[in-house]
């Protein structure tokens, strides 16, 4: 039956320049390579650098999605970006971004905070709001700047998470309705709040005035991913009527190649149908699956057509799942 569907047409990403390695963290908490490595993967990360802000991340990322897609400001119909860490606690990023970028005055543009589920989130949003024929083309983007809300004394955390930005530019195209069908195939989102206290920031607006910083209870946040992060594939691939075989890319939300590898046991997909950034990005939430994704469309790994089973969990809980063919 035709359909509307929500095309991916360009994607952009950026990293900022500041490279922190474990040694480099060795030396300012008690730990070491080995340790980080053998349990998250990560060996490096990107910080952002003296005054560079999320909007400056994000705005690198959706020009270059912009573009790869050839689309000016003037086709944006929306702006929206996930993210934890906004520059301010009011304007959004997202109005911040859609007035450097020049589009259309009116254009709506709203930020997403769904934490490290931010960007299936957003991208569930817009993929709604496009079906409903609300919007033609827009702009999504995840970014952050983790290390402004990480306690660097911390060797729990510290050694975890980067900042970063990802981009796609996506417009409504023609669909059968079948899973040959180009763009969004299928999509879903969950909460449980009652897991609050087991990843969260020590602060905020209202309770403290400030930002806080990042704790979690690291075992159960990797127990619940794995199983959420699986059964929301298991959910999107039932909707869209495909079997793990007919995957091309598990590409989950870069979180500890520890979950990844879980999920991907958990599904049945084989290691080298696996994306895995979180070695040289660290965990960067809500941006670490655009920029996935963008880093892999550039190196010619992913390619048009190929289908994206894409997995994220976190703050919240929060957590989600995306089919996408390319
Ligand atoms: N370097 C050296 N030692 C450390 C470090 C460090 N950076 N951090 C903790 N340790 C120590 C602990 O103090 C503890 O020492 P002790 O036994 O003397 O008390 C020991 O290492 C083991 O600590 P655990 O917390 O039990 O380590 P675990 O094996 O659970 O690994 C980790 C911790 C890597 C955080 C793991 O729980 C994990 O991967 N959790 C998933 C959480 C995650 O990835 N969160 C990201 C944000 S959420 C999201 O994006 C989905």
């Amino acid at each position: 039956m035709k359909c509307i569907r929500t095309e991916i047409i360009g994607c952009g990403h950026y990293l900022p320049s500041k490279e922190l390695t474990n040694d480099d963290l060795s030396k300012m908490v008690d730990t070491n390579d080995e340790w980080i490595s053998t349990r998250t993967g990560i060996r490096s990360r990107h910080i952002v650098t003296e005054g560079e802000l999320t909007s400056d991340m994000a705005m690198h990322a959706v020009e270059m999605a912009m573009q790869a897609s050839k689309v000016t400001a003037e086709d944006l119909d929306l702006v929206v970006v996930a993210t934890l860490t906004p520059d301010n606690t009011t304007p959004s990023v997202s109005a911040k971004i859609a007035g450097r970028l020049g589009v259309k005055v009116g254009t709506p543009a709203f930020d997403i905070g769904a934490a490290c589920s931010g960007f299936v989130y957003a991208m569930t949003m817009v993929d709604n709001m496009i079906r409903l024929g609300q919007i033609k083309t827009a702009a999504v983007i995840g970014v952050e700047s983790l290390s402004k809300i990480t306690d660097w004394t911390d060797r729990n955390t510290c050694v975890l998470f980067g900042d970063g930005a990802g981009a796609v530019i996506v417009r409504a195209s023609d669909g059968e309705g079948l899973s040959t069908d180009t763009g969004v195939l299928a999509t879903k989102i969950y909460a449980d709040g009652t897991q609050y206290e087991n990843l969260y920031t020590t602060g905020g607006v209202s309770a403290t005035q400030s930002p806080g910083y990042i704790r979690m209870n690291g075992k159960e946040v990797f127990k619940f991913a794995v199983g959420a992060m699986s059964e929301a594939c298991q959910e999107v691939m039932h909707q869209a009527n495909i079997t793990a075989e007919e995957v091309d890319w598990l590409l989950p939300h870069q979180a500890n190649v520890r979950i990844i590898a879980g999920v991907g046991q958990k599904l049945g997909v084989p290691t080298e149908k696996v994306i895995v950034t979180v070695d040289h990005h660290g965990n960067t939430s809500a941006a670490s699956i655009p920029l996935a994704l963008s880093e892999s469309v550039a190196s010619g790994k992913i390619k048009k057509g190929d289908m994206i089973l894409i997995p994220a969990m976190g703050a919240g809980f929060t957590w989600g799942g995306m089919l996408i063919r390319y």
